[in-house]
């Protein structure tokens, strides 16, 4: 394991308590302080339409989007050169980069309530507010003189919306499963979740709850739903959006748009240096609920792709690129296309076995025509092959020494516990952690239960929930909650020094948010996280991060955090 240096803790901060950890808005240990940056709503750049409410559809398109969720920060320094940004990535020597970069931000979701101040759109004006509120930004932004960070004009600040041309690319980008007879283009994203980032400088974010998009309203009467939208939780009124209603793309009911659908449920990779790039759908690593992408190089140079499907009872799986990734994009063939998709089953004695997810499989072959159609459905190869139901998959973090954690949220509905799921029902999420025999590349893994969260309840280090997770290289483990907490808390941030399991709460959000979003300077000075849907949207119960003695909407926004010392966060 990690040893922390001199034998001292590796987590020495004074933390948020049981006592203070409520309430409108947010608390953070006083050894540390925060900054609010980019609320929902504010202009992309300087210059851009001002932040009013609730907006219209064209400001919308210009401003930051709701539900900060997963995000990067990509440092912008002089010495930074294709090819050698990971190696760079982490390090103290960049300089400029600690205080200037692109930082790429997802947009997971808005209700309508929120959004557009009404439960239902009343046209098709309405929902491209809605859809303009979803998806992507980036952002260029700077440390100022006196400390603060801020945006800054920018050749590559954008947004990405559910309206922007998207292609895709690997094993199924040709298939016709992914073309409309109406024909019309691949356009955006949608329900980006958590995210993750390539060695090659790139951002990938990934589709989440997307079925709840589409709905069954033009041909209602004859529409049903077949076994992949079952599979995939489609479903006459999705979740109440209703864009269905006005934008036919989103009509699972019309036939000029059959296969629309089967156009959301992937990762996707941004390049967050150049504002004119198309975003890539990478077929290659599966349709699914994707939560999180995140990328490790792995034995000989292959990059690997860990990624949760968070639904109850889902899977976890992890990618695996063809050969050494530099001499993969050397030869003109993009690492995140060829290779291949695994899921996860987790034996009861502490091993575990990947399933890859491959055409030449004969019980796959017998279900599917080719890999495309394989890799559209996903979730029924996973199931053809018996991959382990998990408690709600959702981040994954590569720590130094090759262990691999993941958070698993919750699950009401389990009634039968395993090994990997202990918990029946599961009321408030654990965390795993396993370690490849192969350095992330192989077939077979050994893993253990990290964290119960149950365990914690009543005591200082209460948590519940767990989502958002990164392994430092220090060996400390962060770990961001979204749910229902114990003990009177608001939703948090918690660091863990994983050699003594020892937690401490860093941050507290405000009622009703949940903490996420987790991206970090080089240097390890700076940290930017996020809090999504305060107050889930009620002014009566907060008016973050306006004052809150007014009646505004609250809103998502994203904190900067530096320790007072100017120290390494976490320490
Ligand atoms: Fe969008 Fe599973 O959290
Ligand atoms: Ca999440
Ligand atoms: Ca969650
Ligand atoms: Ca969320």
């Amino acid at each position: 394991g990690l040893k922390s240096r001199r034998g001292r803790s590796l987590v020495n901060f004074t933390p948020v308590t049981l006592a203070e950890g409520n309430g409108p808005t947010p608390s953070i240990s006083p050894d540390y302080e925060y900054q609010v940056l980019i609320p929902w709503g504010e202009p992309l750049e300087p210059g851009g339409p001002a932040y009013s409410w609730p907006p219209t559809a064209e400001d919308q398109r210009q401003q930051i989007g709701i539900g900060h969720d997963g995000m990067t920060f990509f440092p912008i320094d002089r010495r930074m050169q294709e090819g050698d940004y990971s190696d760079r990535l982490f390090r103290k020597h960049w300089g400029q980069g600690n205080r200037h970069g692109m930082l790429a931000i997802n947009h997971e979701f808005g209700r309508n309530s929120t959004v557009l101040g009404k439960d239902f759109p009343e046209s098709l004006d309405d929902v491209r507010t809605s859809q303009h509120a979803h998806g992507v930004a980036v952002v260029e932004i700077k440390k100022q003189r006196n400390g603060e960070w801020q945006q800054v004009e920018s050749e590559n600040a954008r947004r990405i919306h559910v309206n922007t041309p998207v292609r895709f690319s690997g094993p199924a980008a040709s298939s016709e499963l992914l073309k409309t007879p109406n024909g019309n283009i691949p356009l955006g994203t949608v329900n980006n979740c958590s995210n993750g980032h390539t060695p090659w400088g790139t951002y990938l974010t990934c589709e989440e709850n997307f079925n709840g998009y589409f709905g069954a309203t033009h041909n209602k009467a004859t529409w049903t739903a077949t076994e992949e939208h079952e599979r995939y939780g489609f479903s006459e009124n999705g979740f109440g959006y209703g864009w269905h209603v006005f934008d036919r793309r989103f009509d699972l009911s019309d036939p000029d748009y059959k296969n629309e659908e089967n156009r959301f449920g992937w990762v996707v990779e941004i390049d967050p240096f150049d504002g004119t790039q198309v975003p890539v759908k990478r077929t290659a690593l599966g349709r699914i609920k994707h939560e999180g992408a995140t990328v490790t190089v792995g034995k000989d140079n292959r990059v690997v792709v860990y990624m949760g499907d968070d639904q109850r009872f889902d899977y976890i799986y992890k990618f695996v690129s063809a050969g050494d990734w530099v001499e993969m994009r050397a030869n003109g063939v993009d690492p995140l296309d060829e290779g291949t998709l695994y899921v996860a089953k987790f034996n009861e004695d502490g091993t575990g076995e990947w399933l890859p997810l491959t055409i030449d499989n004969p019980a796959l072959a017998a279900r599917f025509a080719d890999q495309a159609e394989l890799l559209t459905f996903t979730r029924i190869a996973a199931d053809i092959l018996g991959a382990t139901p998990m408690d709600r998959p959702e981040w994954v973090t590569v720590a130094p020494n090759s262990d691999v954690y993941c958070t698993l949220t919750n699950n009401s509905r389990r009634t039968e516990a395993d090994a990997a799921n202990p918990m029946a029902p599961n009321a408030d999420g654990h965390i795993i952690r396993w370690r490849d025999t192969e350095e992330h590349t192989g077939t077979n893994f050994a893993w253990d239960i990290f964290l119960i969260a149950q365990d914690t309840h009543g005591t200082e280090e209460s948590f519940s929930d767990p989502d958002g997770l990164w392994a430092d290289p220090d060996g400390r483990l962060f770990v961001q909650t979204d749910g229902g907490q114990k003990d009177g808390l608001n939703n948090q941030l918690l660091v863990v020094d994983t050699n003594t399991k020892e937690i401490r709460r860093l941050f507290t959000g405000v009622t009703g948010d949940e903490i996420t979003g987790l991206a970090i300077t080089p240097d390890r000075r700076t940290l930017f996280i996020n809090t999504q849907h305060p107050g889930n949207g009620d002014p009566s119960v907060t008016n973050f991060p306006a004052p809150q003695d007014g009646v505004t909407v609250p809103r998502d926004c994203t904190f900067v955090i530096t320790r007072k010392n100017g120290g390494v966060i976490g320490s």
